[in-house]
């Protein structure tokens, strides 16, 4: 399904294209009636379905996806459009299921919301951590029972608490007294979390300071849960977005630990550690494997809880949706400044406000391809289309580009299924949101 109106055009004239393009079109045909099917409410499936891998993985050089790759070769599309392999989507979720078997995997919807995404998901067991009543109304739309939801946005406004919680929803994130207070007003006896502040060190998209609290306070507001007849149930964090250090899950269970323990003296139980996301995607360098994330993060368990055990939740975003994405985006314009700086400017048909928001203070530094790959390459400033002198995606990071690269040229944007379709800008200088369809 496209995610926007240019895309729905797109879609009508694909389904009279080649064959190829029909059967992608067949495979998201089964996808919405799988999701019309998941409409009735799914039982929580513990432990998950681990599928076999059916998904065509990148090469180990990390061109496009081949079924991608194939899709495109025939495809229709508008420019630019993000295409996304749901195979690889349930493949991720699969490895990480494996990985982690006694964790319970949130899948954080805010990464790519997409209707496929979230059947297919949802039809593997995947339970979902929510930012906002708009993404709890679609689980529940794809049958979701309201038990598989979270809503983990640690600002949430009081009457969209009340209306999650009249849905059914029992398990809230918070990180302040007057967060605790709202949830305890319109959600008595819910399950709550309480966040606790990161560095994030290492990480590639850092969500420190703005979520949670220091652990001292995190205790305090436990207790106090339990006074407003709330049912205090753990503690979470996140070790930052992209986070490629592994040591990082061990620092914050180590953390979260002296917090059990402190609780725990003023007589509480907790039993539950969230560990939110951090699982990679592959930009332009290397990334540990899941199955590494997945020993250290149980390795660093085992050390700190020992017998003792706690539930454990992890909500990855990046790490299922972001690999299994090519954007295909346009050269619009090559051009030279002139004086001293001889690079080129390439601009494209995608930026910054079509989805790129993440090349912010170019921290991610996607992979390109490019029909001309292999030839002379030489240094490239890359921007977006719109007149923003904001819409620059890379000036300092070194990006090359090769010298044959000519207005109306393909570029593919590989690792992009994750964070972009959602940032899109509705209409800036009046270019349409990013198009996205799901094959
Ligand atoms: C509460 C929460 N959980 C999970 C995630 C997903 O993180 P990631 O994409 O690194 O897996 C985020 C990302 O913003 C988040 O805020």
């Amino acid at each position: 399904m496209f995610a926007s109106n240019t895309g729905r055009r797109a879609r009508s004239r694909i389904s009279t294209k080649s064959d190829l393009s029909v059967q992608a079109e067949q495979v998201s045909d089964k996808a919405t009636a799988a999701s019309k099917a998941a409409r009735k409410p799914v039982a929580r499936r513990k432990p998950f379905v681990v599928v076999p891998s059916a998904a065509e993985m990148p090469s180990e050089r990390g061109g496009l996806p081949p079924k991608i790759a194939r899709y495109l070769a025939t495809a229709d599309l508008p420019s630019p459009c993000l295409v996304v392999d749901v195979d690889i989507v349930a493949h991720n979720f699969s490895e990480l299921a494996t990985s982690l078997p006694d964790a319970r995997i949130f899948y954080a919807v805010k990464a790519n919301p997409a209707d496929e995404i979230v059947s297919r998901l949802a039809g593997l067991g995947s339970s979902f951590d929510t930012a906002s009543m708009g993404e709890i109304d679609l689980c529940l739309g794809h049958g979701v029972s309201p038990d598989r939801l979270s809503f983990g946005n640690t600002i949430k406004k009081e009457r969209d608490i009340a209306d999650a919680y009249k849905k059914g929803v029992r398990m809230f994130a918070f990180d302040s007294d007057a967060e605790l207070e709202k949830i305890a007003r319109v959600a008595p006896k819910s399950k709550v979390y309480v966040r606790v502040l990161m560095q994030c060190e290492g990480a590639e998209w850092p969500l420190s300071r703005k979520f949670g609290c220091e652990p001292e306070m995190a205790a305090d507001l436990l207790v106090r849960a339990q006074e407003l007849g709330l049912d205090p149930y753990g503690v979470s964090f996140h070790v930052g977005s992209q986070q490629t250090d592994l040591t990082q899950y061990d620092k914050a269970l180590s953390q979260t630990v002296s917090l059990f323990e402190e609780v725990a003296r003023r007589g509480i139980k907790l039993r539950m550690v969230n560990m939110g996301g951090g699982f990679p995607s592959r930009y332009r360098t290397d990334v540990p494997s899941i199955a590494a994330y997945g020993e250290a993060i149980r390795n660093a368990l085992t050390a700190r809880f020992g017998a003792d055990q706690p539930e454990v939740i992890v909500e990855p975003g990046r790490g299922i949706v972001g690999d299994a994405g090519v954007i295909q985006s346009e050269v619009v314009l090559v051009s030279q400044k002139g004086g001293s700086d001889t690079r080129r400017w390439v601009y494209l048909d995608v930026g910054k406000f079509h989805g790129l928001a993440e090349t912010m203070d170019e921290a991610i530094k996607y992979r390109l391809t490019t029909p001309h790959d292999g030839e002379e390459t030489s240094p490239v400033v890359l921007a977006g289309p719109t007149c923003d002198s904001a819409d620059i995606l890379y000036e300092k990071a070194d990006y090359r580009l090769p010298v044959s690269l000519v207005a109306g040229d393909k570029v593919w944007i590989l690792a992009t299924g994750a964070y972009t379709t959602t940032y899109s800008a509705v209409a800036f200088n009046g270019f349409p949101p990013l198009a996205s369809v799901c094959i």
